[in-house]
Formats: structure tokens, C-alpha cells, sequence
């Protein structure tokens, strides 16, 4: 990958793509791993005396202006948290940025207002794509998390600005494709969230490197009802059984073993205040759903964690947001930092997992988090994503 080097960006003005699609609650950040997952390729810009400008999407505007996703917010954020001067610029093309610009200095920071408020920025537009690229020297795509939208500000303005890869996305893509492509054997991949569908790719990419496939969350359901098994309420529909049994059937000619849980901590509904116990995968009650992975499914998960020299973790195995379904998403955590400890490679990728490990507090004791949650899972599918593939040398 062709990274950004500090004589190609001396004194230019840098239109720098970031990810700044963070939660925001009255008009306060309120998690900023993204954020800061940037500032490494922010501060070297700007030490190296470029105008950079920050360019990002929030949340999906469907192409229309509103206030409710503006990113007026995070140039707030960057004054009062980082203490850094970050000027807001109302649109991201057009004469208020060519101003901007104009009166900048070497190492001014600008950010532009949501690229999503415009159409064209989805559609990969050529000609907004061009005006985008217009009043800037070079173009450093750092949003590995966006890398996946082939759009205007992550793919379109590369045919007009020479292109560099920033020092976020060449670090994802250098830790992701290792752990993809040569992983230390055993490799164990620990998969969770709501929907099989999703993962089906990267099961069917990664199966023949990976020797055990651990199955939690919502997925679990599924791959039961698909072996026969009765999940009561629990998160499970047709698409999700259909997916389950390719999967389970494509597994059959490959080495790795799935393993699925054994026991399930239910409750009435995702808001109850507490479980309503434990019960055997055999034994989930008609009027229960199942919530989190069980202590037995934890110790077995922790055997087979046990020989792993690699972990790729996607998806929370229960309903963390949930004190009362945390424990076993929060238990594998722990399990899962101790193998870091003792020299494993653990990738934790997606936005759900990246949350999880954060709010149980296991992030920082393991290899990397991932900031990409969609751009992540296409990765170890083993595309090439459309925002990385113009930065290849
Ligand atoms: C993400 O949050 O995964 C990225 O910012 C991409 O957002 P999108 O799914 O709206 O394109």
C-alpha cells in the first residue's frame, strides 16, 4: 500500500478522507475511539506543515441536508477534548471551501460538513467526485471503515488527486490481512451478533485456515434450529436457518470444527432486569429467549480458546447492552485478553464487538480492535475493498 510520506503532502492542502461516523447525543460525542484512531495521521499533516482537511460521512442523510447529522459537533468535540482548533466548513465542495482554503495557514485543521448530504457523494459521481478534488494538491484516504463504500470521497476522487493510504487504514490493513492471510495456527474465530447471513462469507473465506469456529449471540439460534433443536422466542428467522444450513453443510468437507453452545441464559425479553436462568440447548423453554451464551458453553469456549495461537473475534455472544446478558461476551473477553498476554495475535473487528470490548473493558488487553465493523467483516471475506484497491502499488 502506497502510505502517505511527509515530502508528498509539505505545504500542500490535503483533502484527508477520515471516519468520523460516530455516536453523537445532544450534540455531545460519546464515544470516541474513531476519532482517535485518527489523530496519528491528523497530527503528522499538520506537523508537516499541510492544510489538511477532514472529510467524512455521519450517519445516512439519504443526500439531503439535516442538522441532525451534521459533524458541527466533532469540531466542537476536537476544541474542548483535544484542545485543538479545528475550523468547520458548512459544505464540502464549493466556494465556502475554496474560502477556507484561502485564508489557511500550513497546519491549519479544517473539517468539512457531512459528505452525505449530497446524492452524488453515494452514487461515486464523477463529476462531484472532481469538484470534491478541485482545490486540493493530494488526497490521504484514512476511513478503513468506509473503505468498503465505493463512494466520491473514498473512491471517486482518487482519479483526480494523487492518493496515499493514512496511518489508520495502513495499520488495519496491515494487521487484518496477516491475521487473514497467514495466521498462526490454531486459529480460532469467534463469531456472535444477530445474523448469520453476514458471516457467511467470511466462514466460507477463512474455513480452510481456521480450526475452530465458536458460535454465539443470536447466530447460535439458527445453526440449533437447524440441527434440530427448539430456540422458544429467540432472535431466529428462515433467511438465518437457510444460511446456518450452508454453512453447516459447507463445513462438512473442511477440517474446522464448529462448536456451538451447550447452555443458554434466557429471560422474558431483551429488557428484562434479570435472567431468568440457565437452561441446556435441549431445554429452552416455549416462552423464553435465549440471551446470552451459559457458563458450561464459556468453559468450552475457553478450552478450545486454550490452543489458539490466532483469534479473530466478530459479534457479541450475548446481549451485552445488557447487564443482565453481558457476562458471557465480557468472560470470553477476559479469556481472550489473557491469550494476548501470553503472545496470541487476537483481532477484534466490528462495530458491535469494538463497542462491547470497550464498554466491558477488554479492549485494550488484546491486539487490535478493528474500526471497521461492515469494511472489517468484507476484509476477511478477502475482497478487495473499493477505497483501498487505488491506493495498491
Ligand atoms: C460504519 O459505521 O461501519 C461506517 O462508517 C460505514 O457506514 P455505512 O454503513 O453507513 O456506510
Amino acid at each position: 500500500i502506497r502510505t502517505v510520506t511527509s515530502e508528498a503532502i509539505k505545504n500542500k492542502k490535503v483533502l484527508l478522507r477520515v471516519d468520523f461516523n460516530v455516536p453523537i447525543k445532544d450534540g455531545r460525542v460519546i464515544d470516541d475511539s474513531r476519532i482517535r484512531a485518527h489523530l496519528e495521521t491528523i497530527r503528522f499533516l499538520s506537523s508537516n506543515g499541510a492544510i489538511t482537511v477532514l472529510v467524512s460521512h455521519l450517519g445516512r442523510p439519504k443526500g439531503k441536508r439535516n442538522d441532525a447529522y451534521s459533524l458541527r459537533p466533532i469540531a466542537a468535540y476536537f476544541k474542548e477534548v483535544l484542545s485543538m482548533d479545528v475550523q468547520f466548513v458548512d459544505d464540502c465542495v464549493g466556494e465556502v471551501v475554496k474560502n477556507a482554503l484561502s485564508n489557511g495557514k500550513p497546519q491549519d485543521v479544517l473539517l468539512l460538513e457531512n459528505c452525505r448530504f449530497h446524492p452524488e457523494e453515494e452514487l461515486n459521481d464523477e463529476s462531484f467526485a472532481a469538484l470534491l478534488a478541485e482545490p486540493f494538491d493530494v488526497f490521504v484516504m484514512d476511513a478503513f471503515s468506509a473503505a468498503h463504500r465505493a463512494h466520491a470521497t473514498t473512491r471517486g476522487v482518487t482519479k483526480f488527486l494523487p492518493a496515499y493510504a493514512g496511518f489508520l487504514l495502513e495499520k488495519e490493513v496491515s494487521i487484518l490481512s496477516s491475521v487473514r492471510d497467514n495466521p498462526e495456527p490454531p486459529l480460532a474465530l469467534i463469531l456472535g451478533g444477530s445474523k448469520v447471513t453476514d458471516k457467511i462469507g467470511v466462514i466460507e473465506h477463512m474455513a480452510n485456515k481456521a480450526s475452530t469456529i465458536l458460535v454465539g449471540g443470536a447466530m447460535a439460534f439458527p445453526f440449533l434450529v437447524a440441527k434440530g433443536y427448539s430456540v422458544g422466542k429467540s432472535k431466529c428467522d428462515e433467511e438465518n436457518v437457510t444460511s446456518a444450513r450452508h454453512i453447516l453443510k459447507v463445513l462438512e468437507d473442511e477440517e474446522v470444527e464448529i462448536i456451538l453452545p451447550v447452555d443458554i441464559v434466557v429471560g422474558e425479553s431483551i429488557n428484562s432486569q434479570q435472567a431468568s436462568g440457565v437452561v441446556k440447548v435441549d431445554n429452552v423453554p416455549d416462552n423464553m429467549m435465549g440471551l446470552d451464551i451459559g457458563p458450561q458453553t464459556v468453559k468450552e469456549f475457553s478450552k478450545h480458546l486454550g490452543k489458539a495461537k490466532s483469534i479473530i473475534w466478530n459479534g457479541p455472544l450475548g446481549l451485552f447492552e445488557n447487564p443482565a446478558f453481558s457476562r458471557g461476551t465480557m468472560e470470553i473477553g477476559k479469556i481472550v485478553s489473557e491469550k494476548a498476554k501470553e503472545g496470541a495475535v487476537v483481532v477484534i473487528g466490528g462495530g458491535d464487538t469494538a463497542a462491547a470490548a470497550k464498554a466491558l473493558g477488554f479492549a485494550s488487553g488484546v491486539t487490535h480492535v478493528s474500526t471497521g465493523g461492515g469494511a472489517s467483516l468484507e476484509f476477511l471475506e478477502g475482497k478487495i475493498l473499493p477505497g483501498i484497491e487505488p491506493l495498491l502499488e
